[in-house]
């Protein structure tokens, strides 16, 4: 595995897809306007905010571990609510604009795909919020379910959210975005963008994949390869995986009746455990 982290392996490895996936993503994640953008946002989704009620009463005793906080939204709603926490993001640009509004919390630059500095059975919560999982590929996804199983408690719970396949308006790049902006400057940026963001996702289409589980996908005007998978096929994978049960939560903050997402809900929540 490349690990973006360390210059070292980027010259070592042979990079395979999801490698490439991954580093690609990794970039991007680390440019100014990424950052500027996260930073400003601290309201939680409904699902989120349903979740964290539901767990609020353990919440106190718990040990958690956030990753990918990007800009700390809900490094905002955690960090002083439970036993200890730790937020990580291996874009070290996020990590230094979420310490500078957070001074006393843990923050780290962390990669999920290798947490080998947390011991076994030591978070009671880990989460991956805003479907910070879907800018990896494939065989990174995988390893990064593992590593979070590894640093689970037994029983403890993994939430965390993800863009979902059956939306019915699974974005593709094209003209949709600029059409539906109602923002004259956001338009007029967009406009000015055009012919690089064309170019980039002519380079990005060799990235592109439509498999049975899952898709990768440069959707609309973003600059990512993103991951996309329907609520049962991610069911179904975490429990291949070795999860327990998991629950499916709406756009709305209400649960997916037999997994089945609404029209709107173009990303999902869960909630999933580590067997006991
Ligand atoms: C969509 S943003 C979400 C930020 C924040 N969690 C929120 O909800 O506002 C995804 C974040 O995940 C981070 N990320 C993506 N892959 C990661 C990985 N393998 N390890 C650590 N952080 C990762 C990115 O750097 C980015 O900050």
């Amino acid at each position: 595995m490349v690990n973006p982290l360390d210059p070292k392996s980027l010259n070592d490895c042979a990079e395979n897809q999801s490698d490439s996936i991954s580093r690609l993503n990794f970039e991007r994640w680390s440019k100014k306007g990424a950052v500027d953008a996260y930073r400003k946002w601290t309201d939680l989704y409904a699902p989120e905010q349903v979740i964290f009620d539901k767990l609020r009463d353990n919440l106190r005793g718990w040990d958690v571990l956030d990753i990918g906080v990007g800009g700390g939204r809900t490094t905002h709603h955690l960090h002083d609510r439970c036993g200890s926490y730790i937020g990580i993001d291996y874009s070290f640009e996020m990590v230094k604009q979420v310490r500078s509004r957070f001074k006393n919390c843990d923050l780290r630059q962390e990669d999920a795909r290798n947490l080998s500095k947390f011991k076994t059975n030591s978070f009671d919560l880990v989460i991956f919020s805003f479907n910070g999982i879907d800018y990896v590929g494939h065989e990174d996804r995988v390893s990064i379910f593992f590593e979070i199983q590894r640093v689970l408690k037994p029983g403890g719970h993994f939430v965390f959210s993800s863009h979902n396949r059956d939306f019915s308006g699974v974005a593709q790049f094209g003209w949709r975005s600029y059409l539906s902006t109602d923002s004259v400057r956001i338009f007029a940026k967009k406009v000015l963008n055009l012919i690089p963001s064309i170019l980039d996702h002519y380079r990005l289409k060799d990235y592109e994949t439509q498999e049975d589980e899952y898709a990768l996908i440069n959707d609309d005007d973003s600059c990512f390869i993103t991951y996309y998978i329907s609520p049962t096929a991610q069911i179904s994978q975490l429990e291949r995986l070795g999860f327990g049960k998991t629950e499916a939560y709406s756009l709305d903050g209400s649960l997916c009746h037999q997994h089945v997402p609404r029209d709107d809900d173009w990303m999902i929540y869960y909630v999933t455990q580590k067997i006991d």
